[in-house]
């Protein structure tokens, strides 16, 4: 375990080797060994709080950082949806209220703490009733950017007074953005802080986190005025993200294509000039699978436990499902499913309508669990009146229901528009649940095209967006459902497929390693 753990200061200079030097002899000395100090600032963290597929990934890395014997941080806002009874947050004993001076804005911050369940990891969370006590996670509110710069100050300030001196700061979306920056220009000379490298890792570039340029006296950074992109403020912008892009000592994606797919303008949200000028900084690694929490062999929230040498549990976790939403459970008749964040990127307008033309002419049914824009709901609303018996859109949000849903489909669809990487589908592949996906980022990534003729390939990728290729996909995959022997050849095929994090999280570590180098 980590010397800081076992008691010895974290701070450079006091009782470890002081210097950049000594820790690169070391490292270089016993390459696997090494322990990195990393701190993770997060505005979502699985099971805390989660709205997509970060809180998955923040759920799933720093443990395995920590699995791996590294010295490991987080910090995360104290959500008023947090259950704080059951995760059992207490207040951290001998850190003060952290003050925090943004602009004319002053604020006072607890930092509370909790064990990650199932570790003996702490968290850390900054509690300030007066921003994250909101009706939901993310807001619209006027001081959206204060939320956040206050949840990275925080985080930074309490590391000073815990003299916990990161070597690796690990940002996450345009929350986080501005720490890179902060770090370069507030901390440069801090004792604690300056020798911290900063990652920054995209999880979804079209989050870029743009205020008006006024709020720059707000960002604490005042004094790096300077260091703002120019014209952007001209253009009375200010864009947390595009900073982070600037800044940061390495920056990552969640998926290699996603990694090449934003450096174009077709995807680059207007970011891709600065990404490219940053090519050489920008890696895309592949996010990894929590196989504890989603595999049907031990899967708490399904009836009936499965795998791939006996798949007969599936059949019956597809009845349950089905018996669960209402609707008849027929043998022989596939049923598709999808859970999703029911907003643009996910394509789902394109779903409706392909679907409302194929309900007619074929047999299978559709799940749908997700909420969202008010449009996109609607038109599965319409969906389910028009197709009562086959059809269920389960509107909400339910940890429960998601995993019902990956044990009893037989195929899930996602028709994203972009995906910087996707879980679903890496999820139902584990479930022998046939994936349906557009062939974007992540999802062409992670779903080959099954070829009967050798056997080969995981799901259904389709090339084109539009009605003509996602037709093509679900089509392909009806078709294949009706030959058994296929079908359970293309499940196995899928089953097969390893994304743990145990593998993942190890280009990672490369690469704090490399990053602590510069
Ligand atoms: P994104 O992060 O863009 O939403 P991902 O595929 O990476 O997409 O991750 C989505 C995660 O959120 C998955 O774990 C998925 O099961 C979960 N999720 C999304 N919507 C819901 C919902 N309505 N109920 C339960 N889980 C959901
Ligand atoms: C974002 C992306 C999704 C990715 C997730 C976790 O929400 O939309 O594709 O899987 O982050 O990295």
């Amino acid at each position: 375990s980590p010397a800081t753990r076992a008691g010895a200061s974290a701070v450079p200079g006091e009782n470890q080797p002081s210097s950049r030097d000594g820790w690169d002899a070391r490292s270089v000395l016993c390459h696997r060994a090494a322990p990195v100090r990393l701190l993770y600032i997060a505005p979502e963290m699985a099971p805390f709080a989660k709205t997509g597929g970060l809180a998955d990934v923040l759920g799933a890395l720093p443990r395995q950082m920590h699995r791996l014997g590294h010295d490991v941080r987080v910090f995360l806002p104290a959500y008023a949806q947090i259950d704080r009874r059951k995760y059992r947050l207490r207040p951290l004993p001998g850190l003060g209220p952290v003050q925090i001076q943004l602009g004319s804005r002053r604020f006072s911050v607890g930092i509370a703490s909790a064990i990650l369940p199932g570790t003996d990891l702490e968290i850390y969370f900054v509690y300030s009733p007066e921003l994250f006590s909101r009706s939901s996670i993310y807001t619209a509110d006027g001081d959206e950017h204060l939320r956040f710069l206050v949840l990275s100050f925080a985080a930074l300030e309490a590391c000073r007074r815990l003299r916990f001196a990161p070597d690796v700061v690990h940002c996450h979306d345009w929350q986080t953005a501005l720490v890179p920056l902060a770090l370069k220009s507030s901390y440069a000379r801090d004792p604690v802080l300056s020798r911290a490298r900063s990652l920054l890792t995209i999880h979804n570039l079209q989050y870029q986190g743009i205020f008006p340029a006024q709020v720059l006296p707000e960002t604490g950074l005042g004094r790096a005025a300077h260091l703002f992109h120019q014209d952007y403020l001209k253009q009375g912008h200010l864009s947390f993200l595009l900073h982070g892009v600037l800044y940061a000592d390495g920056i990552t994606t969640v998926s290699p294509r996603y990694s090449q797919e934003i450096q174009s303008p077709e995807h680059g949200a207007g970011l891709d000039p600065f990404l490219r000028m940053r090519k050489s900084t920008v890696v895309g690694i592949l996010n990894g699978v929590d196989y504890d929490e989603w595999s049907p062999e031990n899967d708490p929230f399904i009836p009936h436990a499965y795998g791939a040498t006996d798949l007969s549990g599936k059949e019956r976790n597809k009845a349950a499902l089905l018996g669960a939403l209402g609707l008849e459970y027929r043998r022989g008749t596939p049923v598709i499913g999808s859970v999703t964040r029911m907003v643009g990127q996910k394509g789902l307008d394109l779903l409706a309508g392909v679907l409302g033309r194929l309900l007619r002419r074929q047999s299978f049914q559709f799940v749908l669990l997700g909420s969202g824009e008010h449009h996109l709901e609607e038109m599965f609303g319409a969906l389910q009146r028009t197709f009562p018996r086959q059809v269920c859109f389960y509107r909400g949000y339910s940890n429960e229901l998601a995993h019902l849903i990956e044990a009893g489909a037989d195929m899930f669809v996602m028709p994203s528009r972009y995906e910087p990487c996707g879980l679903n589908q890496l999820y139902s592949l584990r479930y022998g649940t046939v994936p349906i996906v557009h062939k974007t980022g992540g999802l062409a990534d992670t779903v080959q095209l099954f070829n009967s003729r050798t056997g080969r390939g995981t799901g259904f990728p389709f090339d084109n967006h539009d009605a003509q290729g996602l037709t093509w996909g679900i089509q392909a995959a009806l078709a294949h459902y009706k030959d058994p022997a296929t079908w359970r050849k293309v499940m196995q095929n899928g089953m097969a497929q390893d994304f743990s994090w145990a593998v993942q999280a190890k280009q990672y570590e490369q690469l704090y390693e490399r990053l602590q180098r510069l």
